[in-house]
């Protein structure tokens, strides 16, 4: 059995073994790395509303999995000094979930709530009123005895995430006062969070040994935690003390990491566009029929990275690969 075949290791959502996230996630906007638009912003908002003593403007926390929308919502609360009630879209089933959630928080309180894209749609519809003037109206009782019960809402922040903002409904995206895109870090960044994360788990990295692996780390924070931990058991198991170069290299290669961060699924998508379509255009579904994953997947996880980086354009037709894909995969570019 091959190493990749348990857990994916360049996944980005969350997996059993990032139970260690806890320790490494940042408490504070001084500990937490890059983001710099985002936090400058989150920073001048969250001392107005300090300074008015009133609840935060709701927050919509968008992008790939793995950028740190969790922690920013966790680091948001603090930074306020406020509580923070941690739920998610799928998890809220029934109106009444919803209600005592929210009927349990403190003046000023967050309620965090993550893929808030897969919200129910009656659940949503009760967010609307709370969101927007702090109450809930709700049908008790059965029957002929049922009426509606008015219930007012402490002031709160609703702080939502989501990696498919262009699911969010028009009535729910508009009721979020501060909209943040989150963005792939830079290699500086992950260097950053590498080195601190390596002091968290007491291990020493060497610095091009650093370096590689913020460049293999796909611009995501929660990948670079892991294969930082892959190479430290590589390491360990050399006897390094210090984690070096060719260790982190030969490790990420044995991991199928390529020297863009590209996954297996990162490159069967381009040798697919390539291979099967000539280079494209190819539409979303067909890719995802050849490819085997799901369509909101290759959107929401895979393409983003793709188009950052230039390894594929989308046209009106369809993803077309582009040069630096086909070098990339060592594949001649049929010039014209
Ligand atoms: N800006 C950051 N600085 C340092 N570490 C980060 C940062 N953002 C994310 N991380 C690390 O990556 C992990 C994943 O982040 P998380 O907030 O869970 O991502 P998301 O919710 O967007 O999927 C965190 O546990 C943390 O260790
Ligand atoms: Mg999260």
């Amino acid at each position: 059995m091959g190493i990749m075949d348990s857990e994916r290791i360049v996944e980005a959502d969350e997996t059993s073994s990032d139970s260690s996230e806890l320790s490494l996630r940042p408490q504070t906007f001084s500990q937490y790395i890059g983001q710099k638009r985002v936090k400058e912003e989150m920073e001048v908002y969250i001392q107005a509303a300090k300074k008015r003593d009133e609840a935060l403007d709701h927050v919509l926390l968008y992008g790939p999995p793995g950028l740190g929308k969790t922690t920013m919502a966790f680091v948001i609360a603090n930074e306020l000094g406020v509580n923070i009630k941690n739920t998610s879209g799928p998890a809220i089933e029934r109106a009444g979930d919803l209600v005592a959630l929210l009927s349990d928080l403190e003046p000023g309180d967050v309620l965090f709530i993550d893929e808030i894209h897969r919200l129910a749609k009656p659940i949503e519809e009760i967010l609307y009123s709370a969101m927007e003037d702090f109450y809930v109206d709700i049908v008790v009782g059965e029957g002929s005895s049922s009426h509606a019960v008015h219930v007012p809402l402490p002031p709160f922040t609703l702080i939502g995430a989501t990696t498919r903002a262009g699911d969010l409904s028009a009535p729910l995206r508009d009721r979020f006062g501060i909209v943040a895109h989150m963005q792939y870090y830079t290699i500086s960044d992950l260097e950053k969070i590498i080195a601190r994360s390596s002091q968290v788990f007491g291990t020493e990295i060497g610095k091009t040994a650093a370096h590689e692996l913020a460049r293999r780390s796909r611009g995501t924070p929660r990948i670079a935690n892991r294969l930082l931990k892959r190479v430290r058991d590589f390491a360990q198991v050399k006897g390094e003390v210090k984690i070096s170069f060719a260790t982190t290299s030969d490790a990420l290669d044995k991991l199928q990491v390529d020297n863009a961060g590209l996954d297996l699924t990162d490159r069967k998508i381009l040798q697919t566009i390539i291979e099967a379509y000539n280079g494209g255009p190819v539409g979303i579904r067909t890719l995802a029929a050849n490819i085997g994953e799901d369509i909101d997947t290759l959107e929401a996880v895979y393409e983003p990275y793709l188009l950052q980086h230039k390894f594929i354009t989308m046209t009106p037709r369809g993803r077309m690969a582009t040069k630096k894909a086909y070098l990339q995969l060592g594949i001649v570019y049929p010039e014209q």
